[in-house]
């Protein structure tokens, strides 16, 4: 495993995949601590079927950011967090230890998790399925690290129907709003992709944001895959 581990500690690094976007980045690990309590109200339903009752066991969470869901896991837990973007480490570390949650980070895009085949007992993830480059291949990859028995959980934004009014503002937007947002595309079929995925069995809900002044992306789903 080529990360790092111990209560808080920081990443070895990856160099070929781990990435920092400099201004840009710095911005994005601002917006997702400033705006996660907001966030997290307006995905309070989805987070809360999603995410509740997660446990304890071997826990990886994709695409971490700063931490916006250590509130569903456990104190005492020790989550694996595979977060490329290096301008998310340091408050990422910080909200860890504060919540009492021991931390390694795989700085590496997901597409690659340096993890065994059938090792780990929950996957999470929330607003990164829009933003990886390969979802398929991201999704792929948190299958063969469950276990048997083992779940896939997932809070996202996806893609308004085709010909509506948010549909077409999606796709109208993909080019400025993948600027800022690091690569977000705010039309994507994260369901589809996840049905695709081979998993034994997949929940899946479509529900907007509640509330959530950020309209192109209010369209949402939460999920629960078992492998
Ligand atoms: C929109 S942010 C969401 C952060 C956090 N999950 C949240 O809900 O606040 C997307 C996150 O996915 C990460 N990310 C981008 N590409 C990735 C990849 N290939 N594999 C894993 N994470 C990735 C970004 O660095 C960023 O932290």
């Amino acid at each position: 495993m080529n990360g790092s581990s111990g209560g808080c500690s920081g990443p070895t690094g990856n160099a070929q995949t781990a990435f920092d976007h400099g201004l840009v980045g710095r911005f994005n690990a601002w917006f997702f601590t400033f705006f996660a309590g907001y966030i997290n109200h307006a995905a309070h339903a989805h987070k809360t079927e999603a995410f509740g009752g997660i446990g304890t066991g071997t826990i990886v969470e994709i695409g971490a950011g700063t931490g916006a869901n250590l509130s569903y896991l456990e104190p005492g837990t020790h989550l694996y967090a595979v977060e490329p973007n290096r301008r998310m480490h340091p408050r990422l570390k910080r909200r860890c230890r504060q919540a009492g949650i021991g931390l390694t980070i795989l700085p590496t895009g997901a597409e690659h998790i340096d993890l065994p085949d059938g090792s780990v007992d929950v996957v999470m993830c929330s607003l990164v399925l829009c933003t990886v480059g390969m979802p398929s291949q991201v999704v792929a990859e948190a299958r063969r690290i469950l276990r048997a028995g083992g779940t896939f959980r997932f809070v996202e934004h996806i893609a308004a129907p085709d010909g509506s009014v948010r549909g077409r503002a999606q796709r109208m937007i993909r080019r400025p709003w993948g600027f800022v947002f690091e690569g977000c595309d705010p039309h994507r079929d994260t369901i589809a992709t996840v049905n695709g995925a081979g998993f034994a069995a997949v929940q899946a809900h479509r529900q907007r944001f509640h509330h959530s002044v950020f309209w192109p992306v209010n369209t949402a789903a939460w999920g629960i895959a078992v492998r």
